[in-house]
């Protein structure tokens, strides 16, 4: 007899219920195995004390500080490793503050500077005349223009002696070869060659014979300097590939080619003490032991952030962060019109169990105290006011401050009008950025 409990309809309902309850109980089981950790904190003495200190004393809003006990001790580490015969080059782009730099530039007794940049190039004319520049980059015909036009009439600096232009390629060489000859101006040429990196320069040690036969007919107006070789590409190997210290070997492997070819072909230019620039935050520990290299550049690894943390900076600690005050603080974290999932996510998930939007945000920077604070990028990033969720363990509170790690130095520090320093845990003063 048909009744409604043996129809097809029924039995398949009475499958798929039991499915569907095997599912939630499934989908359960996993939430439960997979419930996030409460990874808040409180923040650790450091913070507490520089916490207390900005919201006495800061200017209530979003600022960079450097943390000059810290800075003075990766000075401290990096005079460990570069010293006499070596020189100190700092990299102005990577700590882009005059203050900063002059700072630095004194703790390791250097006049040296790597500069990246045309504006900066005057700059430093003017705020030291007794500085040796370096180019990072071979630049345009127009930006040495630029920074011939833009010299003062009068300055103790010498840029025929002060300044080493990179040059790449034969064409940028008679380029300034003839900007040299027509303006009766006398350049310094340091050469960059690839050691690895594969970011130009020479590749083959042949391809001397050209720059330096050009140098050497016209000593009215040209010199060669040296040699710039970076080797960013080193720390950056792995197994099976090979390992960063079998990468500098061939780094210096590549740099003495350049160098023998060279003497052995122009003695006369190779008779003068000249600059052999390589290295880097992140490899000038490599070279403790080489002779080749007189002339080591490093720059970020000073303030060390976050792009930093690698093995060979081990010794080297955060110096530089971004603070800002949380401005609202609500009970878990809604999501506009996923309102309904709010007690689910709070019950799964106790790092959404409060949100705060902090004072700015969308840097180029981690969350780094107090711990376990997060963006949330379902609701979305913000320069405005951006959203960050955190466990109620924090015991976060509005006007309390937010602190985080820079992802690198040069840009961050960039969009901050000033530094503000610290010593001793308190506010010391504050330096301003480079203009750009
Ligand atoms: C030519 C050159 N030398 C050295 C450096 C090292 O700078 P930092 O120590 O800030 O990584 C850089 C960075 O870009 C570079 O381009």
């Amino acid at each position: 007899m048909f009744t409604y409990k043996n129809c097809h309809f029924y039995r398949m309902k009475k499958i798929w219920v039991r499915w569907l309850c095997l599912l939630v109980g499934v989908a359960f089981l996993l939430a439960f195995i997979f419930k996030p950790k409460n990874e808040g904190k409180q923040y650790s003495p450091y913070f507490s004390l520089l916490n207390q200190e900005l919201k006495s004393h800061g200017p209530g809003r979003p600022v960079i500080i450097i943390d000059l006990d810290r800075l003075d001790s990766n000075i401290a580490e990096l005079k460990r490793h570069i010293h006499s015969p070596k020189h100190y080059r700092a990299v102005d782009k990577s700590l882009p503050s005059f203050p900063l730099l002059r700072y630095i530039m004194q703790q390791t007794a250097t006049n040296r500077v790597m500069c990246f940049h045309q504006p900066f190039l005057n700059a430093w004319v003017r705020q030291r005349p007794d500085i040796d520049l370096l180019l990072g980059k071979p630049m345009p015909l127009n930006a040495l223009a630029t920074f011939y036009q833009n010299l003062p009439d009068s300055s103790a600096f010498n840029p025929g002696m002060q300044i080493q232009w990179l040059i790449d390629s034969k064409e940028r060489l008679i380029q300034y070869q003839k900007f040299a000859q027509q303006n009766n101006l006398h350049l310094q040429i340091n050469i960059e060659i690839d050691v690895g990196l594969h970011r130009g320069g020479l590749e083959q040690a042949e391809q001397l014979d050209e720059l330096l036969n050009l140098i050497s007919s016209d000593s009215k107006h040209l010199s060669f300097t040296g040699f710039m070789g970076y080797d960013a590409h080193v720390p950056e190997v792995f197994f099976p590939l090979g390992s960063p210290r079998g990468a500098y070997n061939a780094v210096i492997n590549k740099y003495n080619e350049f160098v023998s070819y060279g003497k052995g072909k122009f003695p006369g230019l190779f008779s003068k003490q000249l600059t052999f620039n390589g290295a880097g935050s992140k490899t000038y520990q490599l070279y403790d032991t080489d002779t080749l290299l007189n002339d080591l550049s490093a720059g970020s690894g000073l303030l060390l952030p976050s792009d930093f943390d690698v093995a060979t900076l081990k010794n080297h600690g955060p110096a530089i962060f971004i603070a800002t005050p949380v401005l609202k603080k609500i009970k878990g974290t809604k999501i506009p019109f996923l309102e309904f999932l709010e007690p689910l996510l709070q019950w799964w998930n106790p790092n959404l169990q409060e949100t705060y939007f902090m004072y700015g945000g969308r840097w180029k920077a981690k969350h780094y105290e107090p711990k376990g604070l997060r963006d949330n990028s379902l609701y979305g990033f913000s320069s405005n006011q951006q959203i960050v969720n955190g466990s109620t363990t924090t015991g976060l509170n509005i006007d309390d401050y937010i602190f985080l790690r820079p992802t690198q130095s040069e840009e961050v520090m960039m969009e901050f009008g000033n530094i503000y320093t610290i010593r001793n845990g308190k506010l010391a003063g504050t330096w301003k950025v480079f203009e750009q």
